[in-house]
């Protein structure tokens, strides 16, 4: 990769062409309970901007320009009034769309305040999100339309946030990377670990690390495949999404599991990892039913503060090496590192604010990543030099009927054709099938040894 190739995927500030794709899209900002009707503004920074958000004493959210337009104090510290913000500096006053509605340090007579208004984002809530839109059309498009609202008639839908510190990309690039969970989370287990059989997820990771991949482009973004032998006769499936502009969704339970999670840059350093989705089932027990060392313990956050880095931040960081112990690194744990989502935390952490990606040198297990960064690529270009709007910003159906999960099918399947069978299912039959553009060459995974 270039360096300028790689200065358009990662930079998100307002003048970037990756900026500007991701400002046509509804972003995950915080959860519901973060904003408390007529309690404090909330400092949020989305894509390198800084906002407040806050809760009326009616219960409506605004997200509005943290800075009074009289004279540029921030709103932080203003009175979250009926109505409104209130700056305290000289009492001009603004309405969740940024209208300033009182202006009491200038002449009644005035109408100056007609004049003034303050960027606010347009705001709805859903799904236990406030999500907003930072794009400058009137009318923003409808929200990403996921499965998610089957999980929330039958009250199954969860929500967490955490943040991570890094650039976005390389944060959302380990989602799309099945191969590294034989390494990084299940290094410290063998085959022999779990109970034999074909349909042990567990078992076939250890088995064969190196998985064959294909990757295809969708109307949504691009789904993948990896594989590898489970017994003589069948194949174990890894199917997992990206979705236009931040969207993956991880294989991690057996298929037809929704769990989409968002890789939303907080600016070009700092990203924040939003998960909505359904409980989690598969974990990780040996067969003497204890679990694989270093994969289960709860995620420890920090208490939440008013900084704009200071949401949703877990205990483990860069400052004092994600608490790694080398002697368990040495005895039972691959890493020494504890917890699956720390793990990657950490790893994805350890590459520098932003990836160097001059430096890489990619294999053929990364051909989800290298498809990902093409996809976006051509569409930030595309928007850049002939103002082109992907058309799943306004055709938010593409998104519905996307899942992941993992399979185990007789080696003469095509997981093409099982997942489009699986996509029938959930639509009724409505959902387009995903089509191969070209035949991938013959799938003889080799067993490792
Ligand atoms: S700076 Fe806000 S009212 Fe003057
Ligand atoms: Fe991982």
């Amino acid at each position: 990769m270039r360096a300028d190739e790689n200065e358009l995927l990662t930079r998100v500030g307002p003048a970037t062409p990756m900026g500007k794709l991701m400002r046509l899209y509804w972003i995950p900002a915080l959860m519901t309970q973060e904003l408390v009707a007529g309690g404090a503004p909330v400092r949020l920074r989305l894509l390198g901007e800084n906002f407040l958000a806050f809760r009326s004493p009616d219960g409506e959210v605004g997200v509005i320009d943290h800075q009074c337009a009289h004279r540029c104090a921030s709103l932080f510290y203003g009175r979250n009034e009926d109505g409104g913000l209130r700056c305290v500096y000289h009492g001009w006053k603004f309405a969740r769309n940024g209208q300033c509605i009182e202006m009491p340090s200038e002449p009644a007579e005035t109408d100056y305040k007609a004049r003034v208004k303050l960027r606010a984002l347009h705001v709805t809530e859903k799904y236990g999100v406030v999500w907003v839109h930072m794009g400058d059309r009137a009318t923003p498009p409808p929200l990403p339309h996921f499965d998610w609202d089957e999980l929330e008639a039958g009250h199954e839908l969860s929500v967490s946030f955490m943040m991570r510190e890094c650039n976005w990309l390389q944060a959302l690039e380990g989602d799309i990377d099945t191969c590294h969970v034989g390494f990084l989370h299940l290094g410290a287990a063998g085959p022999d670990d779990f109970e034999e059989g074909t349909l042990n997820y567990y078992r076939q990771l250890p088995e064969n690390l190196a998985p064959k991949y294909e990757a295809i482009e969708t109307g949504y973004g691009n789904v993948y495949c990896a594989y590898r032998h489970a017994g003589p006769d069948h194949f174990y499936h890894r199917i997992g999404q990206f979705a236009m502009p931040f969207w993956t969704m991880a294989p991690s339970e057996p298929m037809d599991h929704i769990r989409a999670r968002a890789w939303v840059p907080i600016d070009d350093f700092h990203s924040m990892l939003v998960v909505i989705g359904g409980p989690r089932s598969a974990t990780t027990v040996r067969k003497d039913g204890t679990p694989v060392p270093g994969t289960s313990s709860p995620i420890r956050y920090l208490p939440n503060t008013t900084d704009w880095l200071g949401r949703w931040r877990i205990e483990e960081n860069p400052r004092n090496d994600h608490l790694i112990s080398r002697e368990v690194q040495n005895s039972e744990s691959f890493t020494g590192i504890q917890g699956i989502p720390v793990q990657d935390q950490a790893i994805t952490e350890s590459m520098g604010p932003i990836c160097d990606r001059t430096k890489e040198h990619l294999g053929t297990s990364d051909r989800m990543i290298m498809l990902t960064r093409r996809k976006l690529m051509r569409a930030a270009a595309a928007l850049r030099d002939d103002g082109v709007v992907p058309a799943e910003v306004d055709e938010v159906e593409r998104f519905h009927n996307v899942r992941a999960g993992f399979a185990v099918l007789p080696k003469d399947a095509d997981w093409l054709d099982y997942y489009n069978a699986r996509r029938a299912a959930w639509s009724g039959g409505a959902a387009q099938p995903i089509v191969r553009m070209r035949r991938p060459a013959a799938r003889t995974p080799e067993k490792a040894a």
